[in-house]
């Protein structure tokens, strides 16, 4: 059943419909290409922002930070506020592509809020890098800067979604599913991201079980709404690679869809595992869950099988999918194991669940859309800089970054079970599980140094020509 899912899949029904135009070159909009630049200019922001977070887990040099004033508490947010803001903004490089190639393109109207909106995020970014080295914090996960800033980000999605909702005013339910994802990825945005900020009403602030509630909610949500845009691009790119609108419009894309929407609203309580809950919202939480990334594995399968049919080098490119979709496996694998409430209990709050958001941020969402950000360096800069794009180096990076995370996962996992372990039993950790801390600043600096690679040349890339 499942292979002949994947076969109608990916075999197009009627080749004249369904088979699309070759690779154009040159083709690609400057809101694109501005786009793409803003959000791989957020993945050096977040390596520096992890590294310096890193170096905190030396003692010593953690003494010195803290003597100069930069403290692991300013750093982390700075990291995950600019992760977070190069996910969101590598999905949109790809919507910009879809907005300019369809339905006329993008009119002037367009083109005035583009311009807005990326004065508003250029804006609240440096105001966030400042102001969180400045000690001004929010104090809230991933949304730890000043409230003021939010204003500022949120205005400018508005006048992004406004350019991208416009569009469906020629139609929406015929539309391929990538249109589905980043139409409910934009809107839920929206709404959890306003959710996020209700700790500024009284009446929550003031009841912390009630924050608590709130805050995983809308933290849930708002991943899942990246999760979307991720989605979209990943099945877009995919449908403009394999040369077949047949995959973006098969039965297995719309599960994926629907089990995300639905996971959307029950992922929240796998966070709450440990909380006194009613079992059957624990178990809905899990299944739902667990079932997305079964899908999300499918997908990936099916594509890389896809894409390994045709013809045309784009090896180095297609790499950057072959090991989300390895990683999308180990984290399915991890998520399982982390939702058995025994074993829950025993590792909340620990480093396995920086294990886990880190495996499925680089693992996942990184991968897959440095994969998309270098399709569409090949539409901008056309056949020419296709060698750079799957050069030897570029098959490097991808084998070094995913090894590397591999080892840095790997001691999040042994350094968080043992913690979690020992503190179950009543006893202080082990010494030599703190003496090891030195690795997470060691791979992960190695790590970070490969995304910067990557980063610079494709920057560099979207300079040529
Ligand atoms: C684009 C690449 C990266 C992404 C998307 C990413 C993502 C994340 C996320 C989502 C978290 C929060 C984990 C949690 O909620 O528990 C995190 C934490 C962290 N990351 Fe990264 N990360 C990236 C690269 C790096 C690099 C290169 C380094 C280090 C050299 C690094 C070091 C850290 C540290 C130190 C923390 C905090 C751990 C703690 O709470 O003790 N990250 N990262």
């Amino acid at each position: 059943m499942t292979q002949t899912l994947a076969a109608q899949a990916i075999r197009p029904s009627d080749p004249s419909t369904t088979r699309l135009e070759p690779l154009a070159g040159h083709a690609v909009d400057r809101t694109v290409v501005i786009q793409l630049r803003m959000a791989l200019s957020c993945i050096l922001m977040a390596v520096l922002g992890g590294f310096l977070a890193a170096l905190h887990y030396v003692p010593a040099v953690s003494t010195w930070l803290n003597g100069i004033g930069v403290s692991l508490t300013q750093l982390r947010p700075v990291h995950t506020s600019f992760a977070s803001l190069w996910i969101f903004g590598g999905s949109l490089a790809v919507i910009y592509h879809w907005l300019s190639t369809q339905h006329g393109g993008l009119d002037r109207a367009d083109r005035l809020r583009f311009r807005f909106h990326t004065a508003c995020w250029i804006v609240a970014g440096v105001g966030i890098f400042v102001s969180l080295l400045l000690g001004v914090s929010s104090g809230r996960e991933y949304l730890g800067f000043h409230p003021a800033f939010s204003a500022v980000l949120l205005v400018g999605w508005f006048a992004y979604a406004w350019n991208f909702l416009r569009r469906l005013r020629h139609g929406f339910w015929a539309q391929p599913i990538y249109v589905w994802f980043w139409t409910v990825g934009t809107l839920f945005f929206i709404y959890t991201f306003v959710e996020g900020h209700a700790y500024l009403l009284p009446g929550v602030f003031e009841n912390p079980v009630r924050d608590l509630q709130i805050q995983w909610k809308s933290c849930g949500t708002l991943v899942g709404s990246f999760n979307f845009l991720m989605y979209g691009s990943l099945t877009y790119v995919a449908e403009r690679l394999t040369g077949n609108r047949g995959y973006a419009q098969s039965p297995t894309a719309f599960w994926l869809f629907g089990v995300g929407c639905l996971n959307s609203f029950t992922n929240y309580a796998h966070h709450t595992y440990h909380l006194p809950q009613t079992p059957i919202v624990k178990w809905i939480a899990f299944i739902v869950s667990m079932l997305e990334l079964v899908i999300l594995l499918k997908v990936m399968m099916d594509l890389a099988r896809a894409m390994r049919q045709r013809p045309g080098p784009f090896c180095g490119r297609a790499s950057w999918l072959s090991h989300a979709k390895g990683w999308t496996g180990t984290m399915l694998l991890y998520s399982i194991v982390i939702s058995v409430p025994n074993v829950n209990s025993i590792i909340h709050g620990t480093h396995v669940v920086v294990g886990h958001a880190m495996g499925t941020t680089i693992g996942i969402d990184t991968l897959v859309l440095l994969g998309t950000g270098c399709w569409l360096i090949g539409e901008a800069r056309g056949p020419a800089i296709l060698p750079r794009l799957d050069c030897g180096l570029q098959r490097a990076s991808v084998r070094w970054i995913s090894g590397l995370l591999a080892v840095l996962v790997a001691w999040l996992i042994v350094a968080g079970t043992i913690h979690g372990w020992w503190r179950y039993q009543g006893l202080a950790t082990p010494q030599w599980v703190a003496a090891s801390r030195w690795i997470l600043p060691l791979c992960g600096g190695a790590m970070g140094a490969w995304l910067i690679v990557v980063a610079v040349r494709m920057l560099r890339m979207l300079r040529a020509g």
